[in-house]
């Protein structure tokens, strides 16, 4: 067995037990998705290839399963990142709420497209298919909190409070 990178913890194992402990033995690999989240989070939020590598032995998968899923699901980055992810909704019900004044808005006062992370490096914006908020459209996810009914200037403040 491969060294695992010095990232992959026994706290981290911990975690991913502890979720691995919530399906029957034989489908620990379901686990997969809470896996990716704790390492990620764990690594300032976003997987190497290295760590997706320890998950996939840790949960006896193929790498390139956990690949796929990594590069299949929104949540998940591949890249490094800013200290903090602004992401906004960009499907229908967000759209008609003026989620592409709230995109633009951040385009032009920050600097940067979908995917980009700001000079300072204080956070990256992405475009993201519905958060599940649709009801109190324009929806926002900060890090890992949601914010609803957003305009350019609610959103400007919860940036503001951004370290
Ligand atoms: Fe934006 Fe559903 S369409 S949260």
């Amino acid at each position: 067995e491969r060294d695992k990178s010095t990232l992959f913890t026994a706290e981290i194992r911990a975690e991913i037990d502890a979720h691995i402990a919530k399906y029957p033995p034989a489908w620990k690999q379901s686990a997969v998705m809470p896996a990716l989240t704790v390492v990620q989070d764990a690594n300032g939020g976003w997987l190497t290839t290295e760590l997706m590598d320890d998950v996939a032995a840790y949960l006896d998968m193929p790498a390139v399963s956990v690949y796929e899923v990594a590069s299949f699901y929104g949540m998940y980055d591949l890249e490094p990142q800013g200290r903090h992810k602004v992401c906004v909704c960009n499907s229908i019900s967000c759209l008609l709420q003026g989620s592409e004044e709230l995109i633009e808005h951040v385009e032009h006062k920050y600097g940067v497209r979908s995917g980009e992370t700001t000079e300072d490096g204080r956070f990256t914006f992405k475009e993201v298919e519905c958060l599940g908020a649709c009801r109190h459209a324009p929806a926002v996810l900060l890090d890992k909190t949601y914010h609803e009914n957003l305009s350019p200037e609610s959103l400007d403040k919860l940036i503001d409070e951004l370290e």
